[in-house]
């Protein structure tokens, strides 16, 4: 274990040494514990689906894993947010763990973790505010993609959206409140390991993930999806462009970072990146589907969002069959180059980690 950064308390003694200002508010009450011991819960159902795989028994699924890894993730995130004082504001912290705690996926910072146990990586504890903060933005994102302003959705994961349930003023400043406290995260991480050789990766990996978010990714992504919101001029390149940057840069920027914070990943973290390119096509491609196959109540959102916006999507340009056959060809090039990735030294890795790709590509949800 090289980093100390999970013991949010210790980071902030150091901060608040060296620097006049607070950065973060004081407060004593941080179970620390409770995310270790969450953790610590993951990774023996990691173990054991890894045994599951080994023994070619059915004990585990990798529904199971994620389950647990989910587990994790809301103990961090509780742990986190409680460092804040919010007794004044207790609409804008509810609308905060709305938004955080209630029936997203979690399949990016998941990716992460298992993107760096794939690499070897080897010290989780590390991960955890880098978790935290790709949520953070992820969450920002939907949040604001779901104002009246933007998609105008009122219903995710099958209860009402953020602007929905408190306003869009709250649901404006929730987002920005998200947005930075992935900054926050960060550089606790990086304060808490300034004295230790991960320093510069961890730079790295912020800036991985500040670039693929912003002008680089997300953010140039949603402007073209707004901008070119029911033009039928647009190719199946443009398409494919948007989607580059709107979903498949944060879905990238959290394997790359799962790869970039593994010191013990000897190959190449553009593989990584190529890897990341095809599941975040295939994520969205998915997205645009079950929105035509599937049913409110299975997706938790509204069915017909795609149409009422005009928006232009690969399934409608190219049709649902085309559509699925593209999604098979994406999917035999993720299952070779993760073998392409594998040698002796990760084998058992890989196993599990074609499993946690192939259940993300096959989601039903
Ligand atoms: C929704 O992302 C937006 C897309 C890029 C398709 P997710 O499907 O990962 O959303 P949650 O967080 O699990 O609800
Ligand atoms: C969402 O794209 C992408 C981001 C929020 C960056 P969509 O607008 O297609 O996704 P949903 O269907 O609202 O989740
Ligand atoms: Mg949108
Ligand atoms: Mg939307």
């Amino acid at each position: 274990m090289q980093g100390n950064v999970i013991d949010f308390n210790e980071s902030k003694k150091r901060i608040l040494n060296r620097i006049v200002s607070p950065v973060v508010p004081a407060t004593s009450d941080i179970q620390a514990d409770s995310t270790k011991k969450a953790l610590e819960k993951f990774c023996n159902v990691l173990y054991a689906y890894q045994d599951t795989l080994k023994n070619d028994g059915q004990a585990i699924t990798i529904a199971d894993v994620l389950a647990s890894f989910n587990e994790f993730f809301d103990e961090a995130y509780i742990e986190f947010s409680a460092m804040y004082n919010l007794d004044r504001v207790t609409k804008f912290k509810e609308a905060m763990d709305y938004a955080m705690l209630n029936g997203g996926k979690r399949i990016r910072p998941f990716l992460l973790f298992m993107t760096y146990y794939f690499c070897l990586g080897d010290d989780y504890r590390l991960l955890v505010p880098m978790i935290l903060a790709i949520e953070c933005i992820h969450t920002f994102s939907l949040i604001h993609d779901d104002l009246p302003c933007m998609d105008n959705d009122e219903l995710r994961r099958g209860k009402p959206t953020v602007w929905k349930k408190y306003g869009e003023d709250i649901a404006v400043l929730t987002g920005d409140a998200l947005l930075l406290e992935s900054s926050t995260l960060i550089m606790i991480m990086l304060l808490g390991n300034l004295s230790t050789d991960l320093s510069p990766y961890i730079a790295s990996s912020a800036l991985i993930l500040f670039n693929f978010s912003g002008l680089n990714g997300m953010m140039t992504g949603q402007v073209y999806d707004v901008l070119n919101t029911g033009n039928l001029n647009l190719s199946l390149q443009d398409i494919q462009y948007m989607y580059e940057k709107k979903t498949t840069a944060l879905l990238t920027a959290s394997m790359a970072i799962g790869a970039n914070l593994s010191t013990k990943f000897r190959k190449n973290i553009s593989d990584i990146e190529k890897l990341g390119s095809i599941i975040g096509e295939s994520y969205q491609i998915k997205d645009d589907l079950l929105e035509i196959e599937s049913t409110t109540e299975k997706i938790g959102k509204s069915v017909n969002s795609d149409e009422k916006n005009r928006k232009v999507t690969y399934v409608r340009k190219v049709g649902v069959e085309k559509s699925k056959e593209h999604l098979n060809e994406l999917y035999d090039d993720a299952m070779k180059l993760i073998d392409a990735l594998t040698d002796e030294d990760n084998a058992i890795e890989s196993k599990v980690y074609r499993e946690v790709i192939k259940y993300i590509l096959n989601r039903e949800k």
